[in-house]
């Protein structure tokens, strides 16, 4: 590879420019978010038809909407006659949208079913709908769309590795389905975006970054990620390919349910459906593991209890927003137990993502002012280091790398998937 982004990305460290560069940005807007697959949201959201809510695709804004004959529809949030913003609320539930520039409307599905004052115009209605996404696809109710429309199947997108991780996150229902009834909340962060699929997948910094959470809730279940040193710790970094990366903290668990803070008495119901579901041996296992740490290219995180986007603003700036899991089929006070959990962790006044800001504030503070360096060499400042692990890492045969959980194993999926992507989308 020979490419102005394979001379950024190497495979040991990338170059600092790129978190500042107003020009990568808008390529990666084209050949990561307008034509690549991105997450928008889940099916829970627009359960009925007329439901919808409003999304980011890269820089677009989208309505996605559940049609009359039922089928997810992702629109431009722009009218088609002169491209007024059509939706302002972020949700709601409606027959159809009118625009209230000129008063066109449009049905759930984008079609123009009416303009006023039609005689002036001789145009056919049919030729005239929302623009939409090129593809839309779901995995297990995660909804991602694409607008070129030329992404490929999102099932190669998720990978095998993908996949597995919303899936272990749905098993933990008993129904297998979660919902994102809780609700989105978020940061606005002083940072480029991918300060946050590193933040997010990073098993390095907690000890560091969070060492405040872990002072102030000492029986929190981190303590065996990252406390008793290198040398012990059994939890995991792994690249799954495809840009797709976990933390695997299940070797570390001591006892079941530590990820949810409780013991089985206190939530019997909902261990038994869960067995009743899957059978002894798979619910006991499930009861163990919780749910998932993982990142998915470009912008879904599994963070647990939590499902969050990266949603990029400018070069500088991201929304972090994220809802609780939500578990279909339970009592709601181990619901209302799972909103709390993710208030604590990634909320406004929570012991988490608040830290991690700080410290992508700072570091965007720090490429300030970076310049590429000329003619693609590697000499000169502004390089960032990714290589801590790299000599320890194991490869599977299926291309898997894994870490020792504090290795950049994680970090390196990501940018490997995001050179492959930004060169061959050229
Ligand atoms: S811009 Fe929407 S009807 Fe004219
Ligand atoms: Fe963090």
């Amino acid at each position: 590879m020979t490419g102005r982004y394979a001379a950024l990305v190497r495979e040991d460290r990338v170059h600092g420019s790129l978190y500042t560069d107003p020009r990568i940005f808008v390529e990666e807007m084209d050949r990561i978010f307008r034509r690549g697959w991105v997450f928008l949201g889940h099916e829970s959201e627009i359960a009925a038809p007329g439901d919808w809510v409003v999304r980011p695709i890269g820089l677009e804004s989208v309505i996605l909407v559940r049609d009359r004959e039922g089928r997810i529809q992702v629109l431009a949030n722009r009218c088609a006659h002169r491209g007024n913003r059509l939706c302002w609320k972020e949700r709601g539930h409606d027959s159809r949208f009118q625009c209230i520039y000129h008063g066109w409307t449009f049905g759930l599905d984008g079609s123009l079913r009416a303009v006023s004052h039609k005689a002036g115009f001789d145009r056919d209605r049919a030729d005239m709908p929302l623009d939409r996404a090129g593809q839309v696809g779901s995995h297990r109710g995660f909804i991602f769309a694409n607008m070129s429309g030329d992404a490929g199947p999102l099932a190669d997108h998720l990978g095998v590795g993908g996949r597995d991780l919303i899936e272990r996150l749905c098993d933990l229902s008993p129904t297998g389905n979660i919902h994102f009834g809780a609700g989105w909340i978020g940061h606005r962060i002083e940072s480029n975006w991918k300060m946050w699929p590193e933040s997010d997948s990073d098993g390095y910094h907690l000890d560091f970054v969070h060492a405040s959470m872990l002072r102030a809730v000492p029986d929190n279940y981190y303590d065996e990620t990252v406390i008793g040193g290198e040398s012990k710790n059994v939890s995991r970094a792994i690249d799954h390919g495809g840009g797709v990366s976990e933390l695997d903290l299940r070797p570390s668990y001591r006892r079941e349910l530590a990820w949810l803070g409780t013991t089985r008495d206190k939530i019997a119901s909902y261990c038994a459906a869960l067995e009743a579901r899957h059978g002894k041996e798979r619910a006991d296992r499930l009861l163990w593991d919780g749910p998932p740490h993982g990142f998915i290219f470009p912008n879904l995180f599994l963070g647990e209890g939590n499902v969050a986007r990266v949603d990029p603003v400018d070069v500088g700036t991201v929304l972090h927003v994220h809802t609780a899991l939500q578990l279909e089929g339970v009592d709601q006070v181990l619901n209302r137990r799972l909103v709390r959990q993710s208030e604590a962790g990634l909320g406004p006044a929570s012991f988490i993502v608040p830290d991690d800001a700080i410290i992508a504030e700072r570091m965007q503070i720090g490429f300030q002012g970076l310049q590429p360096p000329l003619n693609g060499g590697d000499n000169g400042p502004g390089w960032i280091d990714l290589s801590r692990g790299r000599a320890r890492e194991s490869r599977a045969d299926d291309g898997t790398r894994v870490g020792h959980v504090s290795d950049e194993t994680t970090n390196r999926a990501f940018w490997r998937h995001y050179r492959h992507v930004m060169e061959s989308r050229a």
